[in-house]
């Protein structure tokens, strides 16, 4: 396992490399007692956080995942995800992974596999679009909300449900339809049951933004004959390492740390910049997870702290000639993240062409896999320079195994920081606020006080509309 271990390289953390404005083993040694108290709060917390079982004890739902899309594959051409937030990106980030962008535009990369669509937004234009283009006959729909209530994927479910039985008939609507939802609470499970749906469940103490490692994420990685296994097989290995009490030895709590200690000193941005297209989705479902478990009002004493570092997604090399100049020479509030490979799955040689002409001879006779890895090295460096806090976590290859290792790194260290900033790293009052909000604007019975709360707010000033 070894050759495959991600590496999480924090020298660009510190004071030694980018001067003053980094950190120093100072700071970390003066955090002492409050490192202690959080490594102690996720042991004794663990039976509490059951996504950090999922790589452990699935032997039986990963066999029904299989054996089930198995079944279906041969049946359909599309498969299409419907769910939001959590439900979402992960199951996009890990097939942006593992197949080719143009995976579904092209039958000799899919093979056997369905084309997978993750319908995560309600835009009606898009939504209408894919309808049309999918054959409802040769099409699954997989509806995935753990509350089972959630307004956007239940009223896609309402539209797709009746589309089916109206042109399918009701009996055959039911094969075209598999719901991943909580085994006992919410609308979902109660509708699946009553219909009859294939059901996966998401386990009780496993939220949104933690669940790409059970059903809600296996399920669509099934289906494009991602392995499962495999990628489980990573996050437990991850599993192992974060297990060490020694920082030093253990990659999500030095993550955790040293952010923490960056928000302390004014950092208030993290940016994370992959290095590879196949990683480029990594970093949306890292937004949701950084920023939904961290930005809180509140911390565990009922204190008001505002706390939270805003994420924000980047792309090497494409952002450097976006982003990248704010980041050398902007305000001093960020910590970037790189996330490099060290080779790609495919290389393309460039041509020894014009070499009489010295800027453009030099980069004939490498490769695209050279030059954007020199080019994040030079970005890296760009930042040493300038004085900016950076780490950069590396994959030696990205497969199953390296992708389900990041994402349990990422997901320790989320609730790590949760514990250093002493927040609910695990429950989302404001995405709840909007949420409520939406249902009373729609007349769902029991929001009468809130629609009442809304109207009063001020009414919009016409002089401020311009
Ligand atoms: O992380 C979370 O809990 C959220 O982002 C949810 O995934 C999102 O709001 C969707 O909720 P649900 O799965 O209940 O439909």
């Amino acid at each position: 396992m070894e050759p495959l271990k991600i590496r999480l390289d924090v020298n660009g953390m510190f004071t030694e490399f980018v001067g003053n404005d980094g950190i120093s083993l100072t700071d970390i040694d003066r955090l002492g007692g409050k490192i202690k108290a959080a490594t102690q709060a996720m042991e004794q917390k663990r039976t509490k956080m059951a996504w950090r079982d999922l790589p452990h004890n699935q032997a039986n739902i990963v066999r029904d995942i299989l054996a089930y899309a198995a079944e279906m594959r041969p049946k359909i051409k599309a498969l299409v995800v419907l769910g939001i937030g959590g439900s979402a990106l992960g199951p996009i980030a890990v097939q942006q992974a593992i197949h080719s962008p143009f995976y579904n535009l092209n039958e000799k990369l899919r093979g056997d596999n369905p084309q997978l669509f993750v319908a995560d937004n309600i835009d009606p234009t898009t939504i209408a679009d894919l309808l049309d283009m999918v054959d409802l006959r040769e099409t699954l729909f997989s509806v995935v909300s753990k509350s089972g209530s959630t307004s956007e994927t239940m009223a896609q479910f309402m539209i797709i449900k009746d589309i089916l039985e109206r042109k399918l008939g009701r009996d055959a609507a039911r094969q075209h339809i598999v719901c991943t939802t909580d085994a006992e609470n919410g609308n979902l499970i109660k509708i699946a049951k009553e219909e009859g749906y294939k059901t996966f469940y998401i386990p009780s103490g496993v939220g949104g933004r933690f669940s790409q490692l059970c059903p809600v994420g296996l399920l669509p990685a099934a289906f494009c004959s991602i392995d499962i296994e495999k990628m489980l097989a990573g996050a437990a290995y991850m599993d192992e390492l974060c297990q060490n009490e020694d920082i030093w030895q253990n990659p999500a709590y030095m993550y955790a740390i040293l952010h923490y200690i960056a928000m302390k000193k004014g950092k208030n941005i993290s940016v994370m910049m992959p290095y590879a297209d196949s990683l480029k989705y990594i970093s949306d479902w890292y937004a949701q997870l950084w920023a939904e478990s961290l930005g809180k009002k509140y911390d565990d004493n009922g204190n008001v702290v505002n706390v939270g570092q805003t994420p924000v997604k980047a792309l090497g090399v494409t952002d450097q000639h976006s982003q990248v100049q704010l980041y050398v020479e902007g305000p001093y509030d960020k910590v970037m993240v790189f996330v490099g490979v060290d080779g790609f799955a495919r290389d393309v040689p460039i041509p020894k062409s014009f070499e009489d002409v010295p800027s453009l001879g030099f980069l004939g006779g490498h490769s695209l896999a050279a030059l954007l890895l020199a080019e994040q090295a030079a970005t890296e460096y760009a930042l040493l320079k300038s004085g900016r806090m950076n780490m950069t976590i590396t994959l030696p290859e990205v497969n199953e195994f390296t992708i389900g290792q990041i994402l349990y790194m990422l997901e320790v260290a989320t609730a790590y920081a949760g514990e250093l900033l002493n927040i609910d790293a695990f429950d989302q009052p404001g995405v709840e606020e909007g949420k409520n909000a939406t249902y009373a604007y729609f007349g769902r019975p029991g929001y009468k006080q809130k629609k009442a709360e809304m109207d009063a707010q001020p009414k919009k000033n016409p002089k401020y509309i311009v």
